[in-house]
């Protein structure tokens, strides 16, 4: 199964995605994880990232999707994978059909976290990730069980992003309403957009998605 999580930012794509991976062996493909990969090596990727990303703007197509196409070339992807964060334009929505087509793999659905804006902030602002093996967190909604102890890997230093302030996220969101909210009829025209409420609780969004999932697998 092939799937693409769309929200904005903060919705919980990586969230709902770490799940997925737990619970159906699917990869996830999360371009920020791999562009603050690229920025942490000091690669010519994280060289080219790293302004767009301090600003809350968008990383030019071409990288991302060169990015992509090398990924979903792995031999891990062929098993599913769940996209995060990828397509967030058009011509990347554009460029992934050319890969999957090229490579005839299908897209089974595009699910669309749908939160408001002002809990998005408040999401983005108290989140923080193990340092070890990067579960995510929240200092409100997400605790670990023991207080400064991962539940997954038992790690004990914990990381902030550095594009999880305010000022930031608000130039986020409005990439997110200018470029990326058109791929919504993009993918609703192909007929396979979902929506998921995600203002629910992170237990119940989980439980919107494996829904989907089981329909897409049962109509199989
Ligand atoms: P990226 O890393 O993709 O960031 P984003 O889209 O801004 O999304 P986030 O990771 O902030 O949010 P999320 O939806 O994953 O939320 P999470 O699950 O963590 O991109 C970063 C940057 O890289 C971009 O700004 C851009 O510069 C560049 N980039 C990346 N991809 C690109 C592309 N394709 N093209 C161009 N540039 C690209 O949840 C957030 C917090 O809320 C967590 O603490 C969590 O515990 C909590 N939470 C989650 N769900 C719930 C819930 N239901 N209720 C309460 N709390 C919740
Ligand atoms: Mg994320
Ligand atoms: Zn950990």
């Amino acid at each position: 199964m092939n799937i693409i999580l769309l929200g904005p930012p903060g919705a919980g794509k990586g969230t709902q995605a770490q799940r997925l991976v737990d619970s159906y062996g699917l990869v996830q493909l999360s371009t920020g994880d791999m562009l603050r990969a690229a920025v942490k090596q000091g690669s010519d990727v994280g060289k080219r990232a790293k302004g767009f990303m301090d600003a809350g703007a968008l990383v030019p197509d071409e990288v991302v999707i060169g990015i992509i196409a090398e990924r979903i070339d792995e031999p891990d992807c062929a098993n599913g994978f769940i996209l995060d964060g990828f397509p967030r334009t058009v011509a990347q929505a554009e460029a992934l059909d050319r890969m999957l087509e090229e490579k005839g793999l299908g897209l089974d659905a595009v699910i669309e976290m749908e939160v408001d804006d002002e809990a998005l902030v408040e999401r983005i602002t108290g989140r923080f990730a193990c340092a070890s093996c990067g579960a995510g967190y929240h200092d409100k909604f997400q605790q670990p069980q023991k207080e400064g102890v991962c539940d997954k890997c038992g790690g004990t230093e914990f990381v902030r992003r550095a594009d999880d302030n305010r000022e930031t996220v608000v130039s986020r969101l409005k990439a997110y309403h200018e470029q990326t909210a058109p791929l919504l009829p993009y993918y609703r025209k192909r007929g396979k957009l979902k929506t998921v409420d995600g203002m629910a609780s992170i237990d119940d969004v989980t439980r919107q998605v494996k829904e989907v999932l089981n329909n897409l697998a049962a109509a199989q």
